[in-house]
């Protein structure tokens, strides 16, 4: 496809050029369509059984963002006792929430256990600290299925590397303790990693969890994690994540389960980036051009601290160039490296990429960055972070974050 944000109208007719000229560069700019539409999307992977979809916040935190999971009815996962204060602010109540978090302190165990927020623990050194905290009470274990998979070493959270999760060869040591405390294990997760574009591995994934679903009593629910990828190379014309056929897939698993587990208990997801990636761009200024060794260098202000993810994981996002406000056409494409302005040589935004030629005062429109985006934020090289900006269903241009300031980067010394 020669432009996404035209074929999509991602700024719903407000002109790229006007916008940054209100906001500045860099900034990030969501489509609250495009998310919602994703949210609906995962809401329905299983109608034939008690489910619901748990939004990994992670991906990004901003309650704007979190309300509309609130509306749409999608729940939440949330990592840290700081997600779970975001949740709280967007106006979750409790019984949306599912604390998932790892090797976590006393005090912020305690804040999830206060407010009666279903615990998943990701050891038994954890479970048994839970035990301590709340005995008597009820929580999840997440479990380590022996097996993982990504779109990148470092998303990879299943397996027997990583450290995620409890192995099923301790299972028997989770009932130990949980009879010594008197827990009841009320569910069972997993998340064996991110980014997957076809069914296969999620599938397997959900059909080994279930067997092992098979040797723990009455459980209430089930969670086959996140995971489901979105197409980054669009423009390539990526085929999107099969949704329609990994339901259809999955059904008649569920199905076999059902059957032989004597009930349905509730099913969950937990995607997070399949919710929000595709609903942002960042719009960042090119403010130099070079030639270095025969390479050529397009310099914006898009840097590491703004989207981490290229330099952490390499990770590829589609890269289109606005020119006075209008895509130019990905015709006569040139080989160019699109870098940010962090004083680091891994500061690059992609690597020998054929691009249109790209010049001095261009914006580029760097898409699908609204999971891992903002929320991996620094303000490393003392870059105050960027503005976010919600085009509305209705065409307008909301600030839903403001870019900080100088003295933002002063609070708290
Ligand atoms: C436990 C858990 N749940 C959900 C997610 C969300 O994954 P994704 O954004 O790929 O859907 C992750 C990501 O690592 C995770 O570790």
């Amino acid at each position: 496809m020669d432009s996404y944000i035209n074929s999509v109208d991602f700024f719903k007719g407000n002109n790229p050029e006007a916008l940054v000229k209100e906001y500045g560069t860099p900034v990030y700019v969501y489509n609250e369509d495009i998310i919602r539409e994703h949210m609906r999307s995962v809401a329905g992977v299983i109608t034939k059984y008690p489910y619901t979809a748990n939004y990994s916040v992670k991906a990004n935190t901003n309650i704007h963002i979190l309300k509309m999971a609130l509306e749409e009815g999608v729940n939440c996962d949330a990592m840290s006792v700081g997600e779970i204060k975001m949740l709280e602010a967007a106006g979750f109540p409790y019984d949306r929430i599912f604390f998932v978090p790892n090797n976590v302190s006393d005090e912020e165990m305690q804040y999830a256990i206060d407010r009666n927020i279903m615990t998943s623990l990701d050891s038994l050194s954890q479970l048994r600290q839970y035990g301590e905290l709340n005995r008597g009470g009820k929580c999840a274990v997440r479990i380590n299925p022996g097996v993982g998979a990504g779109h990148n070493e470092k998303v990879v959270t299943g397996g027997k590397k990583t450290k995620f999760g409890i192995s099923e060869e301790f299972i028997d040591d989770i009932f130990a303790i949980a009879k010594e405390y008197d827990l009841t294990i009320a569910g069972i997760n997993q998340h064996i990693g991110s980014g997957f574009m076809k069914c296969e591995p999620y599938l397997e994934a959900v059909t080994n969890l279930l067997r092992i679903a098979e040797r723990f009593d009455n459980l209430e629910f089930i969670d086959f994690g996140g995971g489901y990828g979105i197409p980054y190379h669009k423009l390539d014309d990526e085929i999107p994540y099969p949704m329609e056929e990994f339901k259809k897939a999955l059904e008649p698993i569920l199905d076999k389960f059902v059957r032989e587990y004597g009930k349905a208990p509730l099913f969950k997801s937990e995607p997070g980036r399949f919710c929000v990636a595709e609903g942002s761009v960042i719009l960042s200024r090119v403010h130099a051009v070079k030639e270095n060794n025969g390479k050529t260098f397009a310099g914006c202000d898009c840097g590491m601290n703004v989207l981490v993810r290229p330099s952490m994981y390499d990770s590829w996002h589609d890269i289109e160039v606005v020119r006075d406000g209008k895509v130019v056409s990905r015709k006569d494409l040139k080989e160019i490296t699109v870098c940010g302005n962090i004083c680091e040589s891994g500061d690059l935004l992609a690597k020998d990429r054929l691009l249109p030629e790209i010049q001095k005062g261009d914006l580029l429109c760097i898409l699908d960055t609204g999971a891992y985006g903002y929320s991996m934020c620094s303000t490393y090289n003392s870059r105050p972070r960027p503005a976010e900006i919600l085009v509305t269903s209705l065409g307008k241009l909301e600030v839903i974050r403001k870019k900080e300031t100088y003295d933002d980067l002063f609070r708290l010394m």
